[in-house]
C-alpha cells in the first residue's frame, strides 16, 4: 500500500481536480474574503493550500497582494498555467509549518474547502493555528470553511456514494469512518469503458468548538461564524465560515 502524505491528494488529484469541481463557483467566498481584507489591517494575504488557485487567483485580481503554500507540485503547476495564476508566489511546503518562506505577516491567512482537515492529526491542527497566530499583523484575521462533520451519513463507520452517472463514466466516492482518531479515509472511483483509477482522499475532522479552543490556545479569538459565505446564520449543520482574529495590538 502506498503511504498517504501532505502531497499525496494533490499529486493524484490535480489533472481532474478543476473539472470535477468546475461547478462549484468561488464568488461568494472571493466576495467575503475581499471585503474582510478591505476592513482589516494593510498588509500581504496568504492562502494555505492554494491548489490550483480556484479561489487566490481571483481574489488576486481585485488587486490583493496574495501569496499561497501547497504541498503539491501538481496542483500548483496547474495554477501557473492560468491566466495571473503565475503573479501569484507559491512555496511547496506543509501548511502547519505556514512558513511561506520570507518573514512576512500576514493582514489575513485563509483556508478554504474544508482543506484545514487535511491535516491529519489534532497537533497539526493546533500547530497549524501556532503557526498562523504568529504570522498574522495586529488585528489581521484566520478564516476557515469546513464542513461540519454530519456522522449520521456513516453505517457500520462506512459509506459508498454514486458522485456522478452517465454514460461512459461512473464516479463513486467511498469512505471510512474512524470514529477514535476523527477521520475519513476515502477513494474517489472513477470508471469508465477505458479503465478504472483512484484519487484518495484522508481528512481528521474536528468541531468548531475544537476550532475555537485552538484558536484559543494560539491567543486568537473568535470574531464571526457564518453558515456560509454570504454571511447566512450558522445553524449547526452543512458547512461554517469562522473567521478568528489577532487581538488588534497583540503580537500572538
Ligand atoms: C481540496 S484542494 C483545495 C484547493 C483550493 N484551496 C481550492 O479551494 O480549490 C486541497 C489542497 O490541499 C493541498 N494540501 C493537502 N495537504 C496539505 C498540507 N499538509 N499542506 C499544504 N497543502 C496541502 C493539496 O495539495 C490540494 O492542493
Amino acid at each position: 500500500m502506498t503511504t498517504y502524505g501532505p502531497e499525496t491528494y494533490g499529486e493524484r488529484n490535480a489533472d481532474v481536480y478543476d473539472e470535477w469541481h468546475a461547478d462549484l463557483d468561488p464568488t461568494d467566498a472571493v466576495d467575503c474574503l475581499a471585503d474582510l481584507i478591505g476592513h482589516g489591517p494593510a498588509g500581504p494575504v496568504l492562502e494555505l493550500a492554494v491548489g490550483t488557485g480556484r479561489v487566490t487567483i481571483p481574489l488576486a485580481a481585485r488587486g490583493i497582494d496574495l501569496r499561497g503554500i501547497d504541498a503539491s507540485e501538481a496542483m500548483v503547476a496547474r495554477m501557473r498555467a492560468k491566466p495571473g495564476g503565475d503573479r501569484i508566489p507559491v512555496t511547496i511546503g506543509d501548511m502547519a509549518d505556514v512558513d511561506p518562506g520570507t518573514d512576512d505577516r500576514f493582514a489575513m491567512v485563509f483556508v478554504v474547502f474544508t482543506t484545514f482537515f487535511f491535516l491529519m492529526t489534532q497537533e497539526e491542527q493546533v500547530r497549524c493555528f501556532a503557526n498562523v497566530a504568529r504570522r498574522l499583523l495586529p488585528g489581521g484575521l484566520f478564516v476557515l470553511e469546513c464542513l461540519v462533520p454530519d456522522l449520521a451519513r456513516y453505517q457500520r463507520q462506512q459509506s459508498v456514494d454514486a458522485h456522478r452517472v452517465d454514460h461512459d463514466h461512473v464516479r463513486l466516492v467511498a469512505v471510512r469512518h474512524d470514529p477514535v482518531d476523527q477521520r475519513f479515509d476515502g477513494q474517489h472511483i472513477l470508471i469508465g469503458n477505458d479503465g478504472m483509477r483512484l484519487a484518495p482522499v484522508s481528512m481528521r475532522y474536528a468541531w468548531p468548538s475544537e476550532l475555537d479552543l485552538m484558536a484559543r490556545l494560539a491567543g486568537l479569538r473568535r470574531r464571526h461564524r457564518w453558515g456560509g459565505w454570504r454571511r447566512e446564520p450558522y445553524l449547526g449543520t452543512g458547512t461554517h465560515v469562522t473567521v478568528y482574529d489577532n487581538p488588534a495590538g497583540s503580537d500572538a
